[in-house]
């Protein structure tokens, strides 16, 4: 840390002036498929689209390089001095599911290039390159599958697989893509181990902790494992009033234990790191005066150890076999995702604990409930999260909310450990 580029670093002020990095947050969160202050952006989405060019241009001013994938992640290079050594990566996402705020993966994107841009304006000048990636699709809104880009960055997700998903209006990934403008292969995706030398992601952190504690900023040393079971519930519909209760195949009153089962076994492993969540049921016909006749339901299941989050799979698995065989109709299930927990990488770590001391913030170490684009670039990379703390743990809400203050808490620790990574 003591090299000579390195100095002009311990330059970045205690209080860093944010006001442009504000600014930019906001308007990004005008760019919503929602009236303001609701923030949407489904991937593929004119708002997307609207959104990815805004920051295109931002990118852009700040003399970065834009180079986009066939399945739209987005990589804005910073050149470093030696251009052939393996890039240090930031960054996040920018699609936000239906009624968000406007700070979840956006203070990844928008503060890291905040963050380039306070080395830029010191004179340091990176060894390696800095890339800022804005991953395609962190959120699972369109296609029910969540990291879209970042899993198949990671080669986790095939293109074979990655084709056979669609939206709900059945329009398919390749569609979709090609309308947006992201040509190419989709086997050019995958990147190999070694394309990025290091990766560090910044984020709110959606949970309570940070504000509570008055702690500046979290060190993630470990992300949880997130999985998804669809669940499919087929009935038999008809008359609400003419079709007397004995003898009924009710979808929805099947699917209805089946949620309270999934609540009950969640609560009932004994720790509070399991949390398991239903977040979408759909009726059909959804009409008043009809009995269900189909409900999907999608189910978000996570758990910091794997093995217990699978035990909670298996257990509404059973439940759906137990009700099917009482209740007499189909219950079909369809595991969408059951991935590992990501370890951070100890070297990074260090860097940002380091990084946190010298802008004088305080700091923990600390695990990511939520899932990230890095638990994906964790499989091709050295990556680590850095966690700015939000008001009430709220997230995924439109009264989300960061202060300034700890945003730019963040942008500050991240421009640090960014010229420390790549020095
Ligand atoms: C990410 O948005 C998550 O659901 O953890
Ligand atoms: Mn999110
Ligand atoms: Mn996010």
């Amino acid at each position: 840390m003591a090299t000579e580029p390195f100095r002009k670093v311990n330059n970045v002020p205690a209080q860093l002036s944010i006001d442009g990095l504000i600014d930019e947050l906001m308007t990004l969160a005008t760019i919503s498929e929602a009236e303001p202050p609701v923030v949407t952006r489904v991937v593929f989405s004119a708002a997307d689209l609207r959104a990815r060019a805004d920051v295109k241009g931002l990118c852009a001013e700040a003399g970065l390089t834009i180079h986009e994938d066939a399945i739209g992640n987005t990589f804005a290079r910073w050149e470093g001095t030696a251009p052939e050594l393996a890039p240090v990566g930031t960054g996040s996402h920018i699609d936000a599911i239906p009624n968000a705020g406007l700070y979840d993966g956006c203070v990844g994107v928008l503060g890291g290039l905040e963050a380039i841009r306070v080395l830029q304006r010191l004179g340091f000048r990176p060894r390696r390159s800095i890339e800022l990636v804005i991953f395609t699709a962190e959120e699972p809104t369109r296609f029910g599958i969540g990291c879209l880009g970042s899993r198949m960055m990671g080669g986790v997700l095939s293109p074979t697989d990655a084709l056979k998903l669609r939206d709900k209006e059945g329009r398919g990934l390749e569609e979709l893509r090609l309308q947006a403008g992201f040509m190419g292969s989709l086997e050019s995706v995958a990147l190999p181990q070694g394309r990025f030398h290091q990766f560090v992601e910044l984020h709110i952190e959606q949970g309570p902790t940070l504000e509570a504690e008055g702690i500046d900023v979290g060190l993630v040393t470990h992300i949880a494992a997130p999985a998804s079971l669809r669940v499919v519930v087929e009935g038999e519909g008809g008359h609400a009033g003419a079709k007397l209760m004995p003898g009924r195949k009710d979808a929805l009153a099947a699917a209805a234990e089946l949620i309270l089962a999934l609540e009950a076994t969640a609560k009932g492993t004994g720790t509070i790191d399991t949390v398991a969540t239903v977040g979408i049921c759909e009726v059909f016909p959804g009409a008043v005066n009809s009995i269900p006749s189909r409900v999907r339901l999608e189910t978000d299941i996570r758990d910091t150890d794997s093995a217990r989050r699978d035990g909670v799979i298996d257990a509404l698995m059973k439940a759906c076999a137990e009700t099917s065989q009482r209740r007499g109709i189909s219950i079909t299930t369809e595991l969408v995702n059951a991935d590992p927990p990501a370890i951070c990488d100890a070297a990074i770590l260090d860097a940002l604990e380091e990084s946190a001391k010298a802008a004088g913030k305080s700091y923990k170490r600390m695990v990511s409930r939520a899932y990230h684009d890095s638990l994906f670039m964790a499989r091709i990379a050295p990556a680590a999260m850095l966690f700015i703390p939000c008001r009430g743990g709220v997230s995924h809400r439109p009264d989300e909310y960061a202060s300034p203050e700890w945003i730019g808490a963040g942008v500050h620790v991240l421009a640090r450990t960014l010229a420390h990574l790549a020095s």
